[in-house]
């Protein structure tokens, strides 16, 4: 379904204006243009192109592989398609942890390259000199709490974080850290959710959660795991809005049991030569499309093989 009236794109100002007026935030990641097109019609605000792309998209176990040139090509891939929504992208593991210098230069990259409205790292404390050389340079940046993915080998494992109060109160201290250093937001994962709450209360910049209640001014998901494309990843964090992974075998299958029999390609997918009559060249085949669904579009988008 597409939203009616054309929205305007999503600012840092507006993200803010959010949180102000208590209108929660609504994030989603995407990683190609095809998705992104969709996301972007469903009056959403914020796109992430997460580096949770190496899991789903690169398929490997962590996000720890993913390089800026990764990043940089799946942000492209969504720019080309974003209308509306603010775009965030990640910065992968080791491109803003080396030095301040390092992050800019990365960070820069993602803006200039992928085209990022905004980009986003994990962790407190030692990262705030990245962020601060960043904000300093114009690039907004959205902080990262608790479960941060690129931590897995020390946090052993994917485990909810800041259940102990030691742990609860840096977390605590961390968040306003951030928000002194200059980010516009901070997404707050995997902890639990009165901590959250209190956290989201206590600061001016809107947090978005994962894994982490509905106390938070924001809630963002993996696309693959609320459309249900992964039979083996049920978090209890996770509600799934569709299950597609059945829909999209059902298709796959379909269309094999079509080939094998030959049911398809049907007369309506099929062209038909034409005899064209010409006194020098005499008979001349054209191909030319039958009357069908692609056969009159004026701007094929991709291979529609609209009329010559
Ligand atoms: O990489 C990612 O997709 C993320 C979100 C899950 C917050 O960081």
């Amino acid at each position: 379904m597409v939203a009616s009236p054309p929205r305007k794109p999503v600012t840092v100002p507006d993200i803010h204006a959010r949180k102000r007026d208590g209108v929660p935030i609504v994030m989603i990641t995407a990683y190609d243009a095809t998705f992104t097109r969709l996301v972007d019609a469903c009056d959403v605000d914020i796109v992430l192109v997460g580096d949770s792309l190496g899991m789903v998209m690169q398929g490997r176990d962590h996000t720890l592989e993913v390089t800026v040139d990764d990043m940089i090509y799946h942000a492209r891939c969504v720019r080309r398609a974003l209308r509306c929504a603010h775009m965030t992208v990640d910065m992968p593991f080791m491109s803003y942890q080396v030095s301040p210098e390092k992050a800019l230069e990365n960070a820069g990259r993602l803006v200039k390259e992928g085209g990022a409205a905004s980009v986003k790292l994990e962790g407190g404390a030692r990262v705030v000199p990245a962020i601060e050389a960043l904000v300093a340079a114009g690039i907004p940046v959205m902080g990262h709490l608790g479960l941060t993915p690129q931590s897995v080998h020390a946090f052993g494992g994917f485990k909810v974080q800041a259940r102990e109060e030691a742990e609860a109160q840096r977390l605590r201290e961390e968040a306003l850290m951030l928000q002194d250093a200059g980010c516009f937001s901070m997404v707050l994962e995997g902890i639990p959710a009165p901590l959250a709450t209190e956290v989201s209360a206590s600061l001016s910049i809107p947090t978005i959660g994962i894994g982490a209640g509905n106390g938070c001014d924001g809630q963002v998901l993996v696309m693959q795991d609320l459309l249900g494309l992964d039979d083996n990843f049920k978090p209890k964090f996770v509600k799934r809005y569709a299950e597609l992974a059945d829909t999209v075998r059902d298709a796959f299958s379909e269309y094999a049991r079509e080939v094998r029999s030959r049911a398809f390609p049907g007369k309506e997918h099929t062209f038909k030569a034409k005899k064209r009559k010409s006194k020098d060249a005499g008979l001349r085949p054209v191909d030319e499309p039958e009357a069908g669904p692609s056969s009159g579009s004026d701007e094929p988008r991709r291979r529609g093989y609209g009329p010559a």
